[in-house]
């Protein structure tokens, strides 16, 4: 078929193109795909798009590795010097014993015990946003809700970076991980430069914390040591520094605005939800499915082998699509309808295996309190006008979804 994963950026642009999704699944569920290089010959990649292959790769750490790269761009090179060691280090990007070993050091900061502590804090700032938003007669979604928020809690309430500095380091992510997304309109020269400044900023907060320890997960960090006794080193440092700001408030985000969205086209699915709260947790399931934030993750193979009918050679890249799994026909009843009541809903938003997201349990919170206190509301709300996506096969982000606070369509009855 004549889609091209790498290139056709604009067919994202309306959402993910999941027709295209659907025709691959169906006649080449892996296939070859074209990767244009700036410099050198052109390249390519292997694209997975069920639900059964994409699990299968995720599950063989050892035969599809990440250090070679999590994009479909290979990472600097191991000869790299800092700060390019703080990119290739974030713990997507890591194997076997190290990756382990930097798991086993942050994992006991997000067990469900752990974040219960931000729980009140969360549940205080959605209510916050909520109630803010709502006073205006119309707004964005994005702008005034499914941005700051996840932004607050995961810089801010578990971070601890003070807030003049939150937007900041967003600024970093997105220029790493949306450099040709035209809504930030990024300098040719932004991505090193934000390199560089959030390396800078990492290598400060570190001593900071380091003197004077805070209530926050960047002093727990700073002052944790590994199971073999090691100390965490000002590099080390920076490298969980960035694996804390990539992927963890803007997939968020995406997954807040893109089930805000589902539930504004479906007023009677928000209209039972509200009548009946405990159908969230079940609901939120449901969102993430729906909303696949991340589109793909890459893989190296390690050896020859086989995936599907296709032979995979060593050193080939391998693109894990998530949301083409999350709508295989083959694991999910009527894939394209929204189901708050779907169980199981074995999707795989979170990834799979090893680098299974660790935020998940902090992520399922966040929403869980965005639309508890969005459904508190006695108002709803109503589109006004074009929803749009990011120009990016990477993250499947909403930058605007305007909206104008209405009567109480959903009121209790
Ligand atoms: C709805 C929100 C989220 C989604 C959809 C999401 C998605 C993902 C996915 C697909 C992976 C797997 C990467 C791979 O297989 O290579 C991942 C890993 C990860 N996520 Fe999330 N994430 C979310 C929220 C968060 C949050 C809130 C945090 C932290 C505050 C976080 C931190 C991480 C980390 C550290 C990893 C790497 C784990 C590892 O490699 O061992 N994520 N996430």
């Amino acid at each position: 078929m004549s889609f091209s994963f790498a290139t056709d950026l604009d067919a994202f642009v309306a959402g993910d193109p999941h027709e295209a999704f659907t025709q691959l699944r169906r006649e080449e569920p892996v296939s070859w795909q074209r990767l244009p290089m700036l410099h050198g010959p052109d390249q390519g990649f292997w694209l997975v798009m069920r639900h059964h292959d994409v699990v299968q790769v995720s599950r063989d750490a050892e035969g599809y590795v990440s250090n070679e790269g999590t994009l479909l761009v290979d990472h600097p090179p191991s000869t790299a010097p800092p700060p390019w060691t703080m990119i290739k280090s974030e713990f997507c990007s890591l194997d076997g014993a190290v990756h382990r070993a930097y798991r086993d050091l942050l994992s006991p900061s997000f067990t469900s015990k752990a974040i219960a502590v931000l729980e009140t804090r969360i549940k205080a700032r959605a209510e916050r946003l909520v109630s803010e938003a709502f006073a205006e007669d119309g707004f964005d979604v994005a702008e005034k809700l499914a941005v700051p928020f996840p932004v607050g809690v995961v810089l801010g309430d578990l971070l601890g970076l003070p807030e003049e500095d939150r937007f900041r380091a967003a600024y970093w992510s997105d220029v790493l991980s949306a450099p040709e997304d035209p809504h930030f309109k990024h300098a040719p020269d932004a991505t090193i430069r934000a390199v560089q400044e959030m390396y800078d900023y990492a290598v400060a907060l570190y001593h900071d914390r380091k003197a004077q320890p805070q209530d926050d997960l960047a002093s727990v960090i700073a002052h944790a040591r590994f199971k073999d006794g090691g100390e965490v080193s000002v590099d080390v440092f920076t490298h969980f520094f960035w694996s804390m700001i990539l992927g963890s408030f803007d997939t968020t985000a995406a997954s807040i605005a893109g089930g805000l969205l589902a539930l504004i086209q479906r007023p009677a699915i928000a209209r039972e939800l509200r009548d009946d709260t405990s159908k969230l947790p079940l609901a939120v399931e449901e969102m993430l499915r729906w909303v696949s934030a991340v589109v793909y993750f890459r893989r190296t193979a390690t050896r020859d082998q086989m995936l599907g009918d296709k032979k995979i050679a060593a050193g080939d890249r391998v693109a894990l699509c998530y949301p083409s799994a999350n709508r295989d026909e083959e694991v999910f009843e009527n894939p394209f309808e929204f189901n708050i009541h779907r169980k199981p809903n074995p999707h795989v938003s979170f990834g799979f295996g090893a680098h299974f997201c660790l935020g998940a349990k902090l992520a399922r919170m966040e929403m869980k309190a965005f639309f508890e206190a969005l459904l508190a509301r006695p108002q709803w709300l109503k589109q006004t006008g074009d929803v749009r996506h990011a120009r990016s096969n990477f993250l499947n982000r909403i930058h605007t979804l305007p909206v104008e606070v209405t009567g109480a369509p959903c009121s209790r009855r």
